[in-house]
C-alpha cells in the first residue's frame, strides 16, 4: 500500500545535560506559612427544642434478630464417624440480612423514598436545584414547627450495641442561615426518646455538614429506630444530601485490598518523599521505600530541590541529594515531578536578601532556573515552576499581610517574574510539562480565577504554561467533590493540565481527637475517593497531570509539626501499614472518565513553545496512548501501550523476518493545511541493549483524508543511541519536500500521522520495545 521514499535523511541529535555540582546546602527548613482552608465548625449546641408529637414511625417491624444457631453437638470423640448433625432447625438459623444502612442519601435516583416527612405538614421533594455531589438533593418544605424534618428509619438496618456514623449535608433554601440539628429517635419498651446528635449552622450558600456516632442501646421492644434532620423555625426550607450511615467497626468498610495503587492509574500516581539529610529520609528507610515501589509511579522531593537546597549560596549549586533521588527513582521506574523552581519561601538568606534593580533580579531569578532546570534536563517529568504567587483574595503576593509572607521575587521584579521563570524553564528543558502550583484553589474561586487570568493571558501571549497544580491540602469536610470539579472544570476549559500535587486530608483541625479512630478512618476512606473520583469525572486522559500525595506515612507529615495538634493525614500508619484511605483512593480510581474535549486539535496546545506558540499538533503521550496499527496486509502489527510513568508511548513488534514493517498512526480529528511546510519532529528511543548497525529504519508519513500518504524521510536507525533518546525533525514537510512517491497527496488536507518502522533487511531486526514521544508538526 506504501510505497517507501527513495532516500535516507539522517539526523543526529544530542541531549544537552549541563552539571554543575558544586558543595553546601541548607538542612534546616523555617515553618511554613500556609494555612490549610478550616473547616467549618458547628456553633455552641443550643437545647434541644421540646419534642414533638410522635412523628408517624416508618417500620413497626422490631429490630430483635432471631435466636442464632443452637449449639453444635460435639462429635463423640470415640466415634471414628463423625456423628450425623443433628437435624436442622427448620426454621432459618440465620437472622435475615439486615437491610442497607442507607438507601437514596444521595438523591440520585431522582426519588424521595424511603425518607418521610416526620410529621405530616412536612413537605419532601426531590430536585435538581441543588446537590453538594451528583446532580440532586432533597428540598424539605411546608414545615410548621422547627422540629419538623425529614426523617430516615433506621429500624430494620442497625443491630443493638453497634456504633454508627451518621451524616448528613445540609444548606438553607430561603432563608440565609439557620441552626440545623440532627436527632436519633428511638421507641422501645421506655418508650419514645429524641437524642441530640449534631448540631451546625447551616447558610445558603454553602454545604454543612451534620455528622455524629450513635451506638444502638435499647431495653428491647423495639418499635422505631430513626434520625431526623430539624431546627430552622416554621416556614424555612433546606436541602440535604449525601447522608450516609456507616458501622464504624465493619471490617468490610476496614479492609485495605490494594496490590499496587499506580497500576490503577494511566497516569502518574506520585508522592512527596523525604530525602538528602532529612532524618525520615526514605533512601534510609526500607519501609519507605516498600511502600514507594509497591503503590507508586512517580516522586516529588519534599524539600531537597527547593531554591535554598539547590543553590544555598549565590552561584553555588548542590545537586548530590537530587541526583541520588532521581537515580533511585530511575533504578524503580518511577518519573519524577519537580518543586519547585520560583517560591517566595523556603529560599537562602542570600537570596532573600539580594540587593540589586529589576534587572539584577531578574537575571538572579532566570540564572537559577536556567542552572536547575538544565541540570535535570530529560530526568523530570514536570516542573512547578512558581510555587504559590497568589494570595487568597486573588491578589499577588506582595508584602506580608497578616500570617501571609511576602515575594521578594514580587517585590523586586514584579508580576513579571512569573513569567521570566516560565520562558527560562521552557529554554532550559523543552519537553518538561511546565505547571503554576497553589494551595486553596480547590475551593477558593477568587484566587483560581485570578491564577486562570494569568494563565489565559500567557496562552495567549505564547508563554508556556502547561497546567495548574492543585495543592489539595484539605481538611476532612470541605471542600465538598462538587466544589472540587468546579475547580478543575475551569482549568480543562483552558485546555490546560490538572496536577493534584500535595494531597493531604486535615482529620483534626479543631483538635478534638486523640487517637486515629475507626471513624477517622472511614472519614479520610470516603474523602481521599471523593477526591479522586473528582478528578477522574472532570479532567479528561490527555490533560492529566497525575494525583500526588505529600508524604509516605504520618509520622512523615508536615501537618502535625506546623499545627501542633496530633493528626493522621496519609494514606499508611505509624506502622506504615496501609489505612482505609488508600482503598478510597484505589476505589475513586475506578471513576468513569470525564470525556475528551471535543476538537483533539483545538490550537491552544497543552504546552506551546514560546517560540512558536500554536504548533499544529503535539502528542506528548502525558496521559494516554491513541494511536492505532495500520493493519494493512502484509504488515505486522504492533502492540501499542502507554507508559505512564514516563508518559510515553510504548512499541512492541512481534519481528519475525528480515522484510517486516510496522506502520501505526493517529488522525488528528480534523484536516491540517501542511501546504506552506511544516516541520515535524518526534523523540524515539531504542532498547538499551540495541546494536547499532542499521538494522531498523524508522519513517514518518503523513495521509490526506482521501487516505493517500506521502513519507516525509528517513531515520536509520544507526543513527540512534542504544537505551536514550533521538529527536528525528523534519523541515519543510510539504509539496515542495523532495519525497521519493509523488502520489498527489493533498497537502491541505492532512488528517493522520503514522510512523513506519522497518526491519531494512536485517534479521532479527530488534529485540525489545521501542519507546515514542513528543510527535509535534509545528
Ligand atoms: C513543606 C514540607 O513538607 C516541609 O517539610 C517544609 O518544612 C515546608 O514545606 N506547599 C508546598 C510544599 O508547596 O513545598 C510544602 O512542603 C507544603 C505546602
Amino acid at each position: 500500500m506504501f510505497v517507501r521514499a527513495s532516500h535516507l535523511v539522517l539526523m543526529l541529535s544530542a541531549l544537552l545535560i549541563s552539571a554543575c555540582g558544586v558543595d553546601g546546602k541548607v538542612s534546616k527548613s523555617e515553618p511554613q506559612e500556609e494555612v490549610p482552608e478550616t473547616p467549618v465548625e458547628p456553633t455552641d449546641p443550643e437545647p434541644t427544642d421540646p419534642e414533638p408529637t410522635d412523628p408517624e414511625p416508618t417500620d413497626p417491624e422490631p429490630t430483635d434478630p432471631e435466636p442464632t444457631d443452637p449449639e453444635p453437638t460435639d462429635p463423640e470423640p470415640t466415634d471414628p464417624e463423625p456423628t450425623d448433625p443433628e437435624p436442622t432447625d427448620p426454621e432459618p438459623t440465620d437472622p435475615e440480612p439486615a437491610d442497607p444502612l442507607m438507601v437514596n442519601g444521595d438523591f440520585e435516583n431522582g426519588e424521595v423514598a424511603p425518607w418521610v416527612g416526620n410529621s405530616g405538614e412536612v413537605l419532601l421533594t426531590n430536585v435538581a436545584s441543588q446537590s453538594r455531589s451528583g446532580a440532586n438533593s432533597l428540598l424539605v418544605s411546608g414545615r410548621t414547627q422547627n422540629w419538623q424534618g425529614a426523617l430516615y428509619g433506621l429500624t430494620n438496618s442497625v443491630a443493638e450495641d453497634s456504633t454508627y456514623h451518621i451524616s448528613a449535608w445540609v444548606r438553607m433554601d430561603n432563608l440565609a442561615s439557620s441552626d440545623v440539628r440532627m436527632t436519633v429517635k428511638v421507641s422501645d419498651g421506655n418508650g419514645d426518646r429524641y437524642e441530640p446528635l449534631a448540631q451546625a449552622s447551616a447558610t445558603d450558600s454553602g454545604w454543612v455538614e451534620l455528622a455524629g456516632n450513635y451506638t444502638i442501646a435499647t431495653s428491647g421492644d423495639v418499635a422505631e429506630i430513626a434520625f431526623y434532620i430539624e431546627g430552622p423555625d416554621a416556614g424555612v426550607s433546606y436541602f440535604i444530601d449525601d447522608v450516609t450511615v456507616t458501622d464504624i467497626n465493619d471490617d468490610d468498610l476496614l479492609r485495605v485490598d490494594v496490590d499496587h495503587l499506580s497500576a490503577l492509574a494511566e497516569f502518574p500516581i506520585g508522592v512527596a518523599v523525604p530525602a538528602g539529610d532529612a532524618g525520615n529520609s526514605m533512601l534510609n528507610s526500607p519501609e519507605r521505600q516498600a511502600i514507594v515501589e509497591q503503590h507508586f509511579s512517580q516522586l516529588t522531593a519534599e524539600n531537597i530541590m527547593k531554591p535554598s537546597y539547590l543553590q544555598p549560596s549565590e552561584g553555588n549549586f548542590f545537586f548530590d541529594d537530587a541526583d541520588a533521588l532521581i537515580a533511585y527513582a530511575e533504578n524503580n521506574g518511577l518519573s519524577v515531578h519537580g518543586h519547585a523552581l520560583i517560591w517566595h519561601f523556603q529560599i537562602a538568606d542570600w537570596m532573600a536578601n539580594y540587593s540589586g534593580d529589576a534587572s539584577a533580579w531578574q537575571q538572579m531569578l532566570e540564572t537559577h532556573v536556567t542552572e536547575v532546570a538544565s541540570h535535570f534536563e530529560g530526568q523530570l517529568a514536570s516542573w512547578d515552576v512558581v510555587n504559590e504567587a497568589f494570595l487568597d483574595d486573588g491578589s499577588y503576593r506582595n508584602v506580608d499581610v497578616g500570617n501571609d509572607a511576602g515575594s521578594v521575587w514580587y517585590q523586586n521584579i514584579g508580576p513579571q517574574y512569573i513569567e521570566y521563570a516560565f520562558n527560562a524553564a521552557r529554554a532550559a528543558d523543552a519537553h518538561v510539562d511546565l505547571y503554576y502550583n497553589d494551595y486553596n484553589i480547590s475551593w477558593n474561586d477568587t484566587k483560581l480565577n485570578a491564577i486562570l487570568t494569568m494563565a489565559e493571558d500567557f496562552i495567549d501571549r505564547g508563554i508556556p504554561i502547561s497546567g495548574i497544580g492543585f495543592q489539595m491540602h484539605v481538611d476532612k469536610s470541605g471542600p465538598g467533590k462538587a466544589k472540587i470539579k468546579e475547580q478543575f472544570q475551569k482549568v480543562v476549559d483552558l485546555g490546560l493540565k490538572v496536577k493534584i500535587t500535595e494531597v493531604d486530608l486535615r482529620m483534626n483541625a479543631d483538635g478534638s481527637a486523640t487517637s486515629l479512630t475507626n471513624q477517622l478512618l472511614l472519614q479520610q476512606k470516603a474523602r481521599y475517593q471523593e477526591i479522586v473520583e473528582a478528578y477522574i469525572e472532570t479532567v479528561p486522559p490527555s490533560l492529566r497531570g497525575g494525583i500526588s500525595v505529600w508524604g509516605i506515612a504520618d509520622p512523615d507529615t508536615w501537618i502535625v509539626p506546623l499545627y501542633g495538634n496530633p493528626d493522621w493525614p496519609l494514606m499508611f500508619d505509624d506502622q506504615f501499614e496501609p489505612k482505609p484511605a488508600l482503598q478510597g483512593f484505589a476505589d475513586g480510581l475506578a471513576a468513569t472518565d470525564a470525556e475528551e474535549p471535543e476538537q483533539p486539535s483545538d490550537p491552544a496546545p497543552t504546552d506551546p513553545e514560546p517560540s512558536d506558540p500554536q504548533p499544529l499538533f503535539v502528542d506528548d503521550f502525558n496521559a494516554a496512548t491513541s494511536w492505532a496499527n495500520e493493519g494493512a496486509d502484509g504488515q505486522l502489527a504492533a502492540t501499542l501501550s502507554h507508559n505512564s510513568a514516563e508518559g510515553t508511548m510504548v512499541v512492541d513488534v512481534p519481528w519475525a523476518s528480515d522484510a517486516d514493517v510496522v506502520h501505526i498512526k493517529t488522525w488528528f480529528g480534523q484536516e491540517l493545511d501542511l501546504s506552506a511546510g511544516n516541520d515535524i519532529s518526534l523523540r524515539v528511543k531504542l532498547p538499551a541493549d540495541y546494536v547499532a548497525d542499521g538494522n531498523l529504519v524508522v519513517q514518518v508519513y503523513i495521509e490526506d483524508s482521501a487516505y493517500t500518504p506521502a513519507f516525509t524521510g528517513w531515520q536509520m536507525a544507526s543513527g540512534f543511541v542504544a537505551g536514550d533518546w533521538t529527536t528525528i525533525t523534519l523541515s519543510g514537510v510539504g509539496p515542495d519536500f523532495s519525497f521519493g512517491y509523488d502520489g498527489g497527496v493533498d497537502f491541505t488536507k492532512v488528517h493522520a500521522i503514522g510512523i513506519e518502522l522497518v526491519a531494512n533487511g536485517k534479521d532479527p531486526a530488534i529485540s525489545g520495545a521501542i519507546e515514542i514521544d513528543d510527535v509535534t508538526i509545528h
